[in-house]
Parts: C-alpha cells; structure tokens; sequence
C-alpha cells in the first residue's frame, strides 16, 4: 500500500492533585497534565477503523470498539485508519482513557474538514470517555484536552498559572479494580448513609479550593498538607488500601511535602509526591524496585 503521511496527535494522561470522587458529587477538583500520555496518529484509508492495541483485555477491547463507534459517528466517519501508541501505564488512574478519548477525537475531526475548537474537542471526547466510565465527572479529558492545571467543577474549568512550579513524582502502587467499580461501590455506600458521605464531600470540596489558592500563590508547603488531609478523607471514604497507605508513608518519608492517591484509588493504583525536585527521589525509589517517574504539572520552568 502506498502510505501518505498522515496526520498525528498528542492527549496528555494527568494527575488529580486534589478531589477526586468529591468532583463526581458536585465538588471542585485540581489537575494537571503528565508528560506522558497518548498518541494517535492516522493514513488514508478507504473506511474509519482503529487498530486496537494487543495488549488490552478482552472487556477494555470491548469498551474501545465501542468508544471509537461512538466518535466515528459523530465525526461522519471520515476515511482514515488510526494508529495508537501510549507511554503512559493503563489502569492505574493517570487518564489514560481521556488522554486516548482527545488525541483520538481531535484526529478524527481533524480529518472530518472542520477547525477544531476547544469546545467542540472536549464536547466530543466526552462522548468518548462516558463509553469507558458510565458517569464520568469529565475532569480526566478536559485536563487532557486544556493541557494544563485547571480547577475544575462539573461542566466548567478554570486555567490556574501557579507562581513556583509544580513538580510530583508518580509511583505505582499495584493493580486496582476499574474507575467505573470504585465510583459505583462508593455510589452505594453514598446512597446508605447520605449525610455522612455529603459531609466528606464538602470537606473535600474544602481542602481542594485552600489547595488551589496555595498552589497559584507558590505556597508548596500549604499544597502539600491540603493533598495530606485529602488523603485523609480519601481513606474515610473507603478508597484507600494498605498498598496506597504504604506507598503514601514512603513518598512522604522521602521528602514529599504532601502525598496521597490520584484518581480512582481503590485496591491500588497509582500514588502522587509533592516535591520541590523529585527527579533525585526517583532515582532512589527506582533502585529499590519501585515504579515511578517524574512530572512537572504547571508553573514556569525553572524558580
Ligand atoms: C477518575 O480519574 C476520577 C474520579 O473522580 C472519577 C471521575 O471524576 O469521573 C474518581
């Protein structure tokens, strides 16, 4: 086949710094793009088709076929085939599905003939990731598709240009069931007892908005105890695990300023460090076995 140069594009994965699962029930929360994340690239092709990636379950195959139905529709089916390549680990609440949803979305309507606009990429990538997360709350692919920190509540977000820069290291801390499980078990326990878990919520929603206000005025130290009380009530609502509290304690015994889980959390999952340099950490983390790397989520490059 004669292969014309397609086009190519790039979703970032992302950290939740602060409040997630309260941004499911109404609540703000703080993100940031990763470095790391998804890139979709496309050819000419007589029909729209998707190489699925071999290493996928059979049920996230599934939900990817799906998805990908989903935003050929709504971008008319235009005629290309779509390649995807991902430095960032599934599964582990980094945004891999949103990063996938935008770089996939902004192809396909790339290709359709329109000018893409922010709106109409984050209105048709959500299509996308509600086909992977039942009620997604929408902040994974509007974090993806800003590309930078945002605060972000239900159907808004705010671009935030914090004054020092925000620098976490990101360690694994095993497998963990789906986002979609962990938002429904905590859905039922929510629906039990209704004014406790409101209560935690807007606790929450709290410690998000003090968080916020710290990152942007280059308060570190304020982020970081903000992400320890989250941390906190992320554990009394059930979301935490012996595997995240350990990984939690270890990044914090190394320096972090402040540490919790990010994203769905669960069983296990993926844990956040707030670090004025976390490169050096990493390099120690890594000898000792752990799984982790670095990310700069915002602010200027250097103080
Ligand atoms: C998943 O990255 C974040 C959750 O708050 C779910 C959502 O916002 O849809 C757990």
């Amino acid at each position: 086949m004669n292969v014309v140069a397609g086009e190519s594009s790039f979703g970032p994965g992302k950290v939740i710094v602060l409040g997630e699962h309260g941004v499911v029930y109404g609540q703000p929360a703080l993100a940031g793009p990763l470095s790391r994340g998804v890139r979709a690239w496309s050819e000419p092709a007589k029909r729209t088709s998707l190489e699925i990636p071999e290493v996928l379950s059979a049920s996230q195959r599934l939900a990817l076929e799906r998805a990908f139905a989903r935003v050929a529709k709504l971008t008319g089916h235009p005629p290309i085939a779509v390649h995807l390549d991902s430095d960032l680990p599934p599964s582990m609440g980094l945004g891999s599905s949103g990063a996938l949803a935008v770089a996939v979305t902004r192809l396909l309507l790339r290709a359709s003939g329109e000018r893409v606009s922010q709106a109409q990429l984050e209105r048709v990538a959500f299509e996308m990731e509600k086909e992977f997360h039942g009620t997604p709350s929408g902040v994974d692919h509007t974090t993806s598709a800003r590309g930078s920190l945002i605060l972000f509540r239900k159907g808004k977000a705010t671009t935030l240009r914090p004054r020092r820069p925000v620098k976490v290291l990101i360690a694994l801390a095993g497998e963990r069931a789906s986002t979609k499980q962990t938002v429904l078990a905590l859905r039922e326990r929510q629906a039990r007892w209704p004014a406790r878990y409101t209560r935690l919520f807007q606790s929450i929603g709290a410690v998000v908005r003090d968080g916020a206000k710290a990152a942007v005025e280059g308060d570190l130290e304020g982020l970081g105890d903000a992400m320890n009380v989250n941390q906190g009530l992320l554990n009394a609502l059930g979301l935490s695990s012996l595997a995240l509290e350990e990984m939690v304690a270890r990044l914090r015994a190394a320096g972090a300023l402040g540490a919790k889980l990010t994203g769905a959390g669960g069983d296990g999952g993926a844990v956040i460090g707030l670090f004025r340099e976390p490169e050096p950490v990493v390099m120690k983390l890594r000898k000792a076995g752990i799984d982790c790397f670095a990310s700069q989520l915002a602010g200027p490059e250097a103080l």
